[in-house]
């Protein structure tokens, strides 16, 4: 029994210094010591031994368990000391490395442009108003004095709802000076931005939407004079003080009269030509037309309740993606809608 308790001892403490988890030691301990263990099963043969070699035996289990208990404290605590160890050298976090920049996003090249000529006009005085892309009839031609029959209410270039031709998608801003004028009395100075709706084939300078500025004024006294200035005041804010613009004579069934506003070509200058080719940007003429514009034809205003012999104004029209494009140097229409953001990235 002696040489039973010696050699327990030994293999028991040589195999805890060889465990190395918190499970291999509990195994251990109940492998050793539990009600089925080893150390258990030696004590169940003292039955066999003399009165004297009891106490003796007793001792001798007592301290072979006592041996076993030490060293599996000792264990234990060695165990989790290591595992707490790995655990932070896992866990650890450097805070000197580098984090991952955000990337952040900026607004569209069309946000950019419409926002910097809503501030001009905003500090010229105009509100800026919204209505509906879903139009009458009525508030996009006829009371903008376009009869039944005129070329642009033809089924061909506008986008109808009903069978009667009564509602439609805008073809332009233009029913947003009826819509003002109906809710306003004057003075009045807006602008009124949105879409817009036309059956156009899509290519380098046309879609099907796009986007316009409506500008109208009206007061006492107004003239083609304050037109004008407040036109040149926008285009030299927008591209600088040497830029060269020209008002040609137009018609617009809604103004009377009518003009267009080009801007002097940026590519050629004017020329229309570069390195003795046809310049591509204006196609030789020099010129980019911008816009549309005029003084508030009498009959517009008195079909809005506004006494023509008292009141004058003026309105103008322009298209947002042509000016961007020539803010931006962008040659193709079909970029602006495309959304890349390789494209995007660079404004
Ligand atoms: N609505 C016209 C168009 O889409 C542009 C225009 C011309 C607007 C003259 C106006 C204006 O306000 O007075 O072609």
């Amino acid at each position: 029994m002696k040489q039973q308790l010696e050699e327990i001892r030994l293999r028991a403490l040589a195999a805890l210094d060889e465990a190395a988890t918190p499970a291999a030691l509990e195994e251990l301990r109940v492998k050793l010591l539990g009600k089925k263990g080893e150390i258990t099963a030696v004590l169940k043969q003292m039955g066999k031994l003399s009165a004297e070699e009891r106490p003796i035996m007793g001792q001798l289990a007592n301290s072979v368990r006592a041996d076993i208990e030490e060293k599996l404290e000792a264990r234990k605590l060695a165990i989790n000391a290591a595992v707490l160890e790995e655990k932070l050298a896992a866990e650890a976090v450097d805070v000197t490395i580098p984090g991952e920049p955000v990337e952040l996003g900026h607004q569209h090249p069309m946000n950019q442009v419409l926002e910097a000529i809503k501030e001009m006009f905003v500090s010229m005085g105009y509100t800026v108003v919204d209505g509906p892309e879903v139009e009458l009839a009525a508030y996009n031609f006829t009371r903008l004095n376009i009869q039944e029959g005129h070329p642009s209410r033809d089924r061909s270039d506008t986008f109808y709802f009903t069978d009667d031709d009564s509602i439609l998608l805008r073809t332009q801003t233009s029913p947003m000076q009826i819509r003002t004028m109906e809710k306003m009395q004057p003075p009045i100075r807006i602008i009124a931005p949105g879409r817009v709706y036309r059956k156009d084939e899509v290519d380098a300078t046309h879609s099907p939407m796009f986007h316009q500025i409506e500008g109208l004024v009206v007061d006492e006294g107004i003239t083609m004079g304050d037109l004008k200035g407040a036109l040149e005041t926008l285009m030299r804010q927008l591209y600088g003080e040497d830029a060269v613009m020209r008002f040609r004579p137009h018609h617009f069934p809604f103004t009377e009269p009518s003009c267009e506003m080009d801007m002097q070509c940026h590519k050629c200058g004017g020329t229309g030509e570069v390195d003795g080719q046809v310049c591509s940007t204006c196609h030789g003429e020099g010129w980019i037309e911008l816009l549309g514009a005029g003084m508030v034809h009498p009959e517009v205003l008195s079909g809005c309740g506004i006494d023509p012999e008292k009141y004058s104004g003026f309105a103008f029209g322009m298209g947002l993606e042509r000016m961007a494009m020539r803010q931006m140097r962008i040659n193709d229409l079909r970029l602006i809608f495309d959304n890349d953001v390789r494209f995007l990235d660079q404004f």
